[in-house]
């Protein structure tokens, strides 16, 4: 009987129903993927990471319940016959939803004007008059009519694309994988920029939804900041490593970039300034969450049952 290992999965009642037939189901509460006594057949994670992982002589796939696959040694799999599975649109919503939220907190100053309103505590009866006097310092801008670039129009690029279209504001996308404007359902009102450099140049604000690569890691540095349109403000809930942070530093502290919402903090991003850390929330709804582990859960079921291989 075939074994499946799921890491941290178990609040997700439905997978038992989809995984229980002909084969054996752990959780990670109740066994440790990196003590294997089991040699499953196939692991289900989501940020655990496989990179320390004696694989055991079983292990026939890996799936990622999520996008991006850099917790797996993908070339280690590839040589020992794994099949690697992600997730692609399974999180897609739950990440546009957050992107749009963050834009807008952000051009409103609605980060640093609450984190402010919470100092005013223990003024008493002044917070009224404190308020209306620090307010001025807060004053924000609209989104409407300004240019959002779309770095990636993947599912979740796609979604922000479109989505962004529909709060007034001008779109270019870039994705040089991309020819179709219908992969994902574009809008054809996003414009489409003929390089990244021109999605650079004209862009208010920008969002990027690549995977982590060798080409991509540190895509964000001094020569494309030097590109910018002064006071951008650049999204990143892709992966950390898509920003050369020393050069982020730089623009941040120049006022080249305006301000760098990252999924991804660390001791670096800290220090920043205009900087607004969020702990790795992007795709993490409930809803996002149980799209995600039953995708990746029917994709290992199939592919230990039938042998399909099928991403999505
Ligand atoms: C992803 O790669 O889709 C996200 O990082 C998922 C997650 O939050 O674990």
């Amino acid at each position: 009987m075939s074994t499946i290992i799921l890491d941290k999965m178990k609040t997700i009642k439905t997978l038992n129903n989809i995984t229980e037939s002909g084969l054996n189901v752990f959780n990670n509460d109740t066994y440790t993927i990196d003590n294997d006594t089991e040699n499953p057949d196939a692991i289900v994670v989501r940020s655990f990471n496989m990179h320390t992982i004696e694989f055991g002589n079983n292990l026939k796939a890996i799936a990622r319940a999520g996008a991006g696959v850099n917790n797996i040694p993908v070339d280690k799999c590839t040589e020992q016959g794994i099949v690697v599975f992600n997730t692609p649109g399974a999180n897609a919503n739950a990440v546009k939803e957050m992107v749009l939220t963050t834009l807008m907190a952000s051009s409103r100053n609605l980060f640093a004007g609450v984190a402010w309103t919470k100092t005013l505590e223990g003024e008493g009866e002044k917070i009224p008059k404190l308020v209306e006097a620090g307010k001025k310092q807060f004053v924000g801008k609209e989104i409407k009519g300004k240019t959002l670039g779309v770095i990636g129009l993947g599912a979740i690029g796609a979604l922000v694309a479109n989505d962004a279209l529909d709060l007034d504001m001008d779109v270019i996308g870039f994705d040089p994988f991309i020819s179709v404007d219908t992969a994902w359902n574009l809008s054809r009102n996003v414009q489409r920029a003929m390089t990244i450099e021109q999605l650079f140049a004209n862009s208010d604000y920008i969002t990027v939804h690549v995977p982590l690569t060798d080409d991509t890691a540190g895509m964000f540095n001094e020569e494309i900041f030097s590109i910018m349109k002064p006071g951008v403000h650049i999204l990143n809930f892709s992966r950390g490593e898509l920003v050369n942070e020393t050069d982020m530093e730089a623009a941040l502290e120049s006022g080249k970039v305006g301000r760098y919402i990252t999924d991804f903090p660390n001791e670096n991003v800290l220090k920043m300034k205009n900087t607004i850390p969020i702990p790795h929330l992007g795709a993490s709804t409930q809803e996002s969450e149980e799209n995600c582990a039953i995708m990746a859960a029917r994709q290992v079921k199939e592919f230990l049952e039938t042998g399909n291989i099928k991403n999505s």
